[in-house]
């Protein structure tokens, strides 16, 4: 760990388990205020475009109970707001609560040990998150919990290309120009982490059966923008 500021140390294994729970968390507290505009530069503003198929891809009518977990700085509350959900937002982080703009209520709260009941929720989103989590059963396995049968889950996250082309084109953006940018608009290090938490999230198969595993069928990804960013969508059986 860098001791100035809790970010993970680009040159040490990437942590797990608790320790990094706790860097990801001084992470997000130490990026919060830059957050957003990093995001809008670094993908081109397209983040705001897959945001809102997210919410679309719910595909849940106007009045629905929906939590955005690891809602960071309110961005994809602000999106189901705006198509009418009755939306709340949880995140771990308190640096990235504090500097949310959004008017949905805002919980401290681990995405691993939900304060909702069992069958009560009608959706949950979950952006660009995955990667953070300690562990991906458990999570499945809380959704799985708290959502009403038929209840909807989508889960926005990066991707890499298939096409070999655009594969190494992104993957010079995305592990050199997006560290290099955002070192110097926020934090190197916590821009440096980035690319390379990429490697906690499983292969497609195994993702998609692991959501399939914890009770929901109608597992589907969508490729957003050439295969940069995924959407994993499912219902709650
Ligand atoms: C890359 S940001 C995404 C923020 C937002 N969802 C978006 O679309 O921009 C990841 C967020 O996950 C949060 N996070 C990481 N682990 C978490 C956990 N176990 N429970 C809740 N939030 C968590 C971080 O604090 C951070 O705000």
């Amino acid at each position: 760990m860098n001791k100035s500021n809790n970010v993970p140390d680009p040159s040490a294994p990437l942590p797990t388990g608790k320790a990094k729970a706790a860097a990801v968390r001084s992470m997000f507290d130490v990026i919060a205020p830059r957050y957003d505009l990093v995001n809008r530069i670094m993908t081109f503003r397209l983040d705001v475009r897959w945001r809102r198929l997210a919410v679309r891809r719910l595909g849940l009518p106007a009045g629905s109970q929906v939590l955005d977990l690891a809602c960071g700085t309110g961005d994809l509350c602000r999106d189901l707001q705006a198509a009418g959900h009755c939306a709340v937002g949880m995140d771990l982080s308190r640096g990235m609560l504090d500097a949310a703009r959004t008017d949905v209520p805002l919980v401290h709260a681990d995405a691993l040990r939900l304060p909702a009941a069992a069958n009560t929720i009608d959706g949950v989103t979950c952006g660009f998150a995955l990667r953070n989590f300690t562990s991906l059963e458990p999570f499945f396995a809380e959704l799985a919990r708290v959502l009403r049968p038929g209840g909807r889950i989508v889960l926005l996250d990066v991707d890499q290309p298939r096409n070999a082309v655009l594969r190494i084109g992104h993957s010079i953006y995305f592990g050199r120009v997006v560290p290099f940018v955002g070192g110097l608009l926020s934090n190197k290090n916590a821009y440096r982490y980035l690319p390379r938490s990429v490697a906690y999230l499983p292969p497609e198969p195994q993702l998609l059966a692991a959501i399939e595993a914890a009770g929901f069928s109608e597992v589907t990804k969508h490729s957003c923008s050439g295969g940069i960013a995924q959407l994993l969508t499912a219902t709650r059986t």
